[in-house]
C-alpha cells in the first residue's frame, strides 16, 4: 500500500504519473529547439537517405508503433510498416542490409518481439530498441536502445510506459526529418507543444470526476465498439484493449469508415460506441459515422477537443480535452481512455492491477 502513494491501485497512480513520465522521455532530448538522441550518433549516416523503417511490438506497444507510423507518413516521406512481433517472426520476411527494424517493447522481455529482432538482425537489418528496462534481452540483444525512463510500471495494464513510447517515437520521428532535411516551423511548434504536455496533463488529471461519473453509467454494458480515425484510430485500438483486459467487458476498435463495412450491424442500444473524435481534419466524416451509429440507437461516449460546439448535440456524454494540434491527440487523449478502462473496472469490484489471465510481461509465446 506504501508503494500505492495513497492511490487505491497501481494503475491508478501510474495514470497520475503520467505529466512526470512526459518530462523524463523529453529530458535532454531536446535542446534549442531540436531533438537530440546521442544513443543514435552511429545510425545518423543511415537515417539520411531512409524510405522504410519497419516496427515490430505487441498489444500496447503496437498501438504506440501504430500512432508513430501516422506522424511519421503524414510528416515525411518514409514509409512505416508497423507489425505485429508475432505475426511478423512466422511471415517471409524481405529485409535487406541497409534497413532499419524498431522494436518496442515496455518489458524488454516479451519473447516474440525478441524473436522478432532475432529474425531482423539475421537478416543483417540495424535494430533500434525502444524499452523501459535497462539491461532487457531487447536492449542487449539490439543494436540502439532508446529507454523510456518512466520508472517500474507494476500495474499489469500498461499506461505511463504507452504515453512515453508514442512521445518518444515523435522525437525519434522528428530526429530522422532533421537529418533528412525536412525540417520547418510546424515542426518547431511540435517540439514547442511537447514541451507543454506535462502542464496539460496535469491540467487534465484534475478533473477526473467526470469520467469517473460517465464510465459509472456504462459499466453494465457488456459490450462497446470503439472508432476513430486517423490519428484517432490507434487510440480507439488502444481504448479497447485497454477496457476488455481490466473491465473484461468485450470491446471491438474500428476504423469509422470501416463500421459499414460489417460492424454496423452489431450496434443497438445494448451496444455504446466510445469515439475518439478530435475537432481534426477527419471530424466531418467521423461525425457522419457517429451519426449513423445514433440512428442505430447505440450510445456514444464521444471523446473531442474544448471548444467542439456539436459534441453534446452528437453524443450522449463527452469527455473533453485541450486544444492541441492534429498530430498531439494520440498522446493527449491517451489518459482519458485509460481512466475510463479504470473507472468501469473499478466501479465493477475488479482489481486492474492483476487482471485474470494476464501476465505483465509475455515471455512465452
Ligand atoms: C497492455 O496493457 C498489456 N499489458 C499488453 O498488451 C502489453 O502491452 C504487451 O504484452 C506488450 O508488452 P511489452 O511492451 O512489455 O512488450
Amino acid at each position: 500500500d506504501a508503494q500505492k502513494s495513497g492511490f487505491k491501485h497501481f494503475m491508478l497512480k501510474e495514470i497520475f504519473e503520467e505529466p512526470m513520465c512526459l518530462v523524463s522521455v523529453m529530458t535532454g532530448r531536446i535542446k534549442n529547439g531540436k531533438v537530440h538522441f546521442e544513443e543514435l550518433e552511429g545510425l545518423k549516416e543511415r537515417l539520411k537517405n531512409i524510405n522504410f523503417v519497419k516496427v515490430v511490438a505487441c498489444g500496447t506497444s503496437y498501438h504506440a508503433a501504430l500512432s508513430f507510423k501516422y506522424f511519421l507518413e503524414n510528416l515525411s516521406d518514409v514509409n512505416v510498416d508497423a507489425e505485429i512481433s508475432s505475426e511478423f517472426r512466422y511471415k517471409r520476411q524481405h529485409l535487406k542490409p541497409n534497413d532499419v527494424v524498431i522494436a518496442i517493447s515496455q518489458s524488454g522481455e516479451t519473447a516474440d518481439t525478441l524473436e522478432s529482432v532475432r529474425l531482423a538482425k539475421r537478416q543483417g537489418a540495424t535494430v533500434v530498441a525502444i524499452t523501459n528496462v535497462v539491461g532487457s534481452t531487447l536492449s542487449r540483444e539490439s543494436d540502439f536502445t532508446l529507454y523510456l525512463n518512466a520508472g517500474p510500471e507494476i500495474s499489469v495494464a500498461a499506461t505511463k510506459s504507452y504515453v512515453s513510447q508514442i512521445t518518444l517515437l515523435y522525437l525519434l520521428a522528428l530526429k530522422i526529418m532533421e537529418i533528412k532535411g525536412i525540417w520547418d516551423e510546424k515542426h518547431e511548434g511540435l517540439i514547442d507543444r511537447l514541451l507543454r504536455m506535462p502542464e496539460i496533463f496535469e491540467k487534465f488529471l484534475d478533473q477526473v470526476d467526470n469520467i469517473h461519473q460517465i464510465a459509472a453509467k456504462y459499466k453494465d454494458f457488456k459490450h462497446f465498439m470503439y472508432i476513430g480515425r486517423g490519428y484517432g484510430y490507434p487510440t480507439a485500438l488502444e481504448g479497447a484493449l485497454k477496457l476488455k483486459e481490466i473491465s473484461y467487458i468485450h470491446a471491438t476498435a474500428y476504423p469509422a469508415g470501416e463500421l459499414k463495412h460489417g460492424p454496423i450491424a452489431m450496434l443497438g442500444p445494448d451496444f455504446p460506441v466510445f469515439a475518439v473524435a478530435p475537432n481534426d481534419f477527419l471530424f466531418s466524416k467521423t461525425k457522419s459515422n457517429i451519426i449513423e451509429c445514433r440512428s442505430r440507437k447505440a450510445r456514444i461516449v464521444l471523446l473531442t477537443n474544448e471548444g467542439n460546439e456539436e459534441a453534446f448535440e452528437l453524443a450522449d456524454d463527452v469527455i473533453f480535452v485541450s486544444n492541441s494540434i492534429d498530430e498531439l491527440y494520440p498522446i493527449l487523449m491517451t489518459p482519458a481512455i485509460q481512466l475510463f478502462a479504470y473507472y468501469v473496472a473499478d466501479e465493477l469490484g475488479l482489481d486492474p492491477d492483476k487482471p485474470r489471465n494476464l501476465a505483465k510481461s509475455v515471455t512465452v509465446e
